[in-house]
């Protein structure tokens, strides 16, 4: 049998690969970044076709570089950015057009059209979603309103509608010679388009959207056989392996994270921390419909049994921000950079940043939202603005946290972190402050991948059970408040009033 399984992880910046052995230890990775076209402001796009060379490039360069073959892997997992729309040719593989991306907020347009419309209720009770930008099936209906060929071949089924776990699928098993089109049902509860108690498409909410169902992937379980590799699917450079590579498991990069967090039981929860923030709280078989802007989600499908649920406090800009500091302020040169320019200084002398760049997600759902700095006097400086930064990521976590205590009663005892801006010490301390409770980050920090290959794994036996799989898990580290809860309060009212700032900016 083989000693390992892989998981491709695509996210938003970058797509790699990553091998893990039955401990969930890491083995081998490769990583690459991929290209952000923004055409114009609030658009976001990514080129299909360069993802999918990036995704092929990181497998096969991750296996060589630790002197491994698709022998060596009992199975694949794939777990992706999530809601990002891509259209493309079933005769040919090309695409209509490029991804549009979830942060993308051109159609903010239909989803207040929906609201007004009545359909926004619809929405909500079957899909568990906001009408908002952020979701697949206003995407869709852009792409189809604003390409007349796209919408005739869609009409007859000659053009196909996938998520990017959709495309991946579809290319890594054969492309235009034989791909499958399929989906999982995390990727689909992000779409509007499915209803979360049939897990299966809703005619209303296609109707909604003007989507024929032609060009809609069939839907899967998380866990599952979804095919095996083609020949050609990896480059044949440099690839080593004789067998059948399987593909055992597909879920969108948060429901990932929560099993690879094995938050398994209900009321268990973890806050991914990557371009944007993600809480998911585990609900168990049961639906929730949130009163405090979270969202119903499927957690994840394990082969035949009963759907998971969870409710999701999805945040757009918090790695990101960071990010913009870098490439659009140039105050930093790296992500490493924001700490210790943030503890030039004790405090941010009243400084807030809010980066409502994609409008405000959860728990406030406002495309009309813009960025603000606010409280700025001469004295301000790139420190301070680098430490409100780091604020403002915990800031937006405490309102998606507070959010969830009023939904389902669950305070939690400790917050599970993970994703790249964990590995920022500073951050994670004002996170525990911010929130008044300890932060835990676990040995394997990368738990997006690590839960697409558990996922991948128990499809092809190679782990028996969750229980084998929480087994796993161990903290690498703890952050403990340690503010005062004066200021804790205080801190938290100045970020609401910041909040109040940024909206009604866009008509
Ligand atoms: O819903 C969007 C989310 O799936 C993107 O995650 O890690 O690529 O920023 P990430």
């Amino acid at each position: 049998m083989a000693d390992f399984v892989g998981a491709v992880d695509q996210g938003t910046t970058s797509t790699r690969f990553m091998v893990f052995d039955h401990g969930g230890n890491e083995v081998a990775r490769h990583q690459l970044e991929h290209q952000q076209i923004l055409p114009r402001a609030g658009w976001v796009e990514h080129d299909p076709l360069e993802i999918w060379e990036r995704t092929r490039t990181v497998i096969a360069a991750a296996l060589n570089g630790a002197g491994l073959s698709t022998d060596d892997l009992a199975a694949i997992g794939i777990t992706n950015q999530r809601e990002t729309t891509v259209v493309w040719d079933r005769r040919t593989g090309v695409p209509y057009a490029n991804a549009i991306v979830w942060q993308d907020t051109r159609t903010d347009q239909i989803a207040s059209a929906l609201e007004k419309s009545g359909a926004g209720e619809v929405i909500r009770r079957k899909a568990g979603l906001p009408p908002a930008t952020y979701f697949s099936g206003g995407k869709l209906r852009w792409l189809l309103d604003n390409d007349e060929k796209l919408r005739a071949d869609a009409e007859r089924g000659d053009a196909l509608f996938g998520t990017v776990d959709t495309w991946l699928l579809w290319n890594l098993t054969g492309g235009p010679a034989g791909g499958a089109h399929v989906t999982d049902v995390t990727n689909a509860s992000r779409t509007m388009l499915m209803d979360l108690r049939t897990l299966d498409w809703d005619d209303e909410l296609c109707a909604i959207f003007g989507v024929p169902r032609a060009m809609l992937p069939a839907i899967r379980p998380s866990v599952h056989q979804y095919g095996v590799v083609a020949r050609g699917g990896l480059p044949s450079t440099g690839t080593r392996g004789s067998g059948e590579l399987p593909i055992g498991g597909v879920l969108g990069d948060q429901h990932a994270a929560t099993m690879g967090q094995v938050c398994f039981a209900p009321g268990e929860a973890k806050n991914t921390y990557g371009t944007g923030n993600f809480l998911v709280l585990n609900t168990g078989t049961d639906l929730f419909a949130s009163t405090s802007g979270l969202l119903t989600t499927v957690a994840y499908q394990l082969g035949g049994a009963s759907p998971v649920y969870a409710l999701e406090g999805s945040v757009a800009v918090t790695g990101a921000a960071v990010q913009w500091l870098r490439d659009q302020l140039g105050i930093i040169s790296g992500a490493a950079q924001s700490e210790s320019l943030a503890r030039q200084v004790d405090d941010t002398a009243g400084l807030y940043f809010v980066p409502a760049f994609s409008g405000l997600f959860a728990p406030y759902w406002r495309a009309d939202a813009r960025g603000a700095i606010v409280g700025l006097s001469r004295f301000h400086n790139n420190a301070h603005l680098a430490r409100a930064t780091l604020e403002a990521i915990c800031y937006q976590t405490r309102d998606v946290v507070d959010a969830m205590a009023a939904d389902s009663g669950v305070t939690l005892d400790v917050l599970k972190v993970d994703g790249g801006v964990t590995a920022n010490d500073l951050c994670m301390q004002l996170q525990a402050d911010i929130l008044g409770v300890p932060v835990s980050r676990p040995v394997v920090a990368e738990t997006t991948a690590l839960g697409a290959a558990y996922a991948a794994g128990l499809s092809a036996g190679f782990w028996r059970d969750t229980t084998e799989l929480r087994a796993n898990w161990r903290e690498a580290r703890r952050w403990e408040p340690t503010w005062s809860e004066d200021r804790r309060a205080g801190g938290y009212a100045g970020w609401k009033k910041a909040v109040d700032r940024t909206l009604d900016w866009v008509d």
